[in-house]
């Protein structure tokens, strides 16, 4: 499809979420519609508004502006522009941001945070296609494609009344998801190599670091909170003070936030609990080899999802078992630990250990 090489380079990875985000850029772009990008922080949206402008083939500016970062008193001078002599300090006329995009594309980042009495004047534009600066009787036609981004559910906003529902209307005619990058950690690599190449070329001090398979495999198993641009500031990071070395855990280590707790993402945990929804837990009555026939599902979860935090993952299964023996018992204790084979006052430890279970089940044990 025209323009996907464009937009491979800019957007990288092969996983289905990012395939979809470009084909969904491509669908859009052509037409004007207004288009909303959402998804968590650092996770791409800028790069959704940059590939829309591009491929629409609009021969204006791309101009950003982030609602979040300017001042509300100074953000309506922002967009629309002033006439000199309209306030203090407004010594010559200036163009506003939205007369800057005209024939372009206006991005307007973190549109959730834009204040309540700014968004009828915004409507306003969208509707009338025209502007009026600051002071200005005139009102100059605009034409401008806008797409809006936003990590916050701006759909909640407008059920809660901080959010004009007829403005959502208006910039969601066309919404694109971003996923998290732990909702699509096989990208991993590739992204690793594409701001790898990134860095060489604005940091000509250093060599990009490399990692060996054990750290890649932690890396994949953390969360990265902070998506994309986490994971550039990272492997920044690790590049200046490793340049061009191949780094393991133990160098990475320290340079991992919440690396300490041993944070693994959702998905990891999830798939991981799917491997024992299909050995352990259904074969554990069998008998206790059964875990140990079946350790093919185990080596295919360490080649996608390490690590594994051994303690936490034994507790889980202990805590999951227990709960459900309790449950199956209608909370006797008795009963549930002759399920478990366990004495009963072994059971009422591990019930004491995990608070949790015995706060649902005291009543009735
Ligand atoms: N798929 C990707 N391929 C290559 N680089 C990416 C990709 N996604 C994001 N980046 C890079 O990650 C950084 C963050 O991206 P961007 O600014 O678009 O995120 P954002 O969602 O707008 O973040 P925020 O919510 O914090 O504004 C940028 O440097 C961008 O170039
Ligand atoms: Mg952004």
């Amino acid at each position: 499809m025209a323009g996907s090489k464009f937009l491979d380079n800019l957007i990288a990875g092969s996983s289905e979420q990012i395939q979809d985000v470009r084909q969904h850029i491509e669908l859009a772009a052509p037409y004007p519609v207004n288009v909303l990008a959402v998804g968590p922080t650092g996770s791409g949206k800028e790069l959704i508004a940059k590939g829309i402008h591009k491929l629409s083939g609009r021969k204006g500016n791309f101009v950003a502006v982030n609602s979040a970062a300017i001042p509300s008193e100074l953000l309506e001078a922002e967009l629309f522009g002033y006439e000199k002599g309209s306030f203090t300090g407004a010594d010559k006329a200036r163009k506003g941001k939205v007369e800057e995009a005209a024939a372009g594309t206006l991005f307007l980042d973190e549109i959730g945070d834009m204040p309540f009495s700014l968004q009828a004047k915004l409507l306003r534009v969208l509707e009338t296609k025209t502007v009026q600066k600051i002071g200005s009787e005139k009102s100059i036609p605009v034409d401008f494609r806008l797409v809006c981004a936003t990590h916050t559910d701006i759909g909640d906003l407008a059920r809660q009344g901080k959010f004009r529902a007829d403005l959502l209307y208006r910039i969601a005619v066309y919404t694109i998801e971003n996923p998290p990058l732990s909702d699509r950690t096989e990208d991993l690599e590739e992204l690793i190599t594409v701001l790898s190449m990134r860095l060489k070329k604005t940091e000509k001090k250093i060599l990009p670091a490399s990692f060996d398979p054990e750290a890649m495999g932690f890396l994949r198993a953390y969360s990265w909170p902070g998506n994309i641009r986490e994971l550039a500031n990272f492997l920044q990071k690790c590049s200046v003070l490793f340049s061009g070395q191949t780094l393991g855990v133990d160098e990475i280590k320290p340079l991992m936030p919440n690396f300490e707790t041993g944070e693994v993402s959702e998905i990891a945990q999830a798939s991981l609990w799917d491997v024992v929804g299909q050995t352990a837990i259904n074969d554990i009555p069998v008998s206790t080899g059964a875990l140990a026939k079946e350790k093919g599902d185990f080596a295919e979860y360490f080649a996608e999802n390490q690590p594994l935090n051994l303690n936490e993952f034994i507790s889980n299964i202990e805590k999951t078992l227990i709960t459900t023996a309790l449950e199956h018992a209608n909370g006797g204790v008795e009963k549930a630990a002759q399920n478990l084979g366990l004495k009963q006052s072994e059971l009422s430890e591990k019930i004491e250990f995990y608070g949790v279970i015995r706060k649902s089940y005291k009543s009735k044990s």
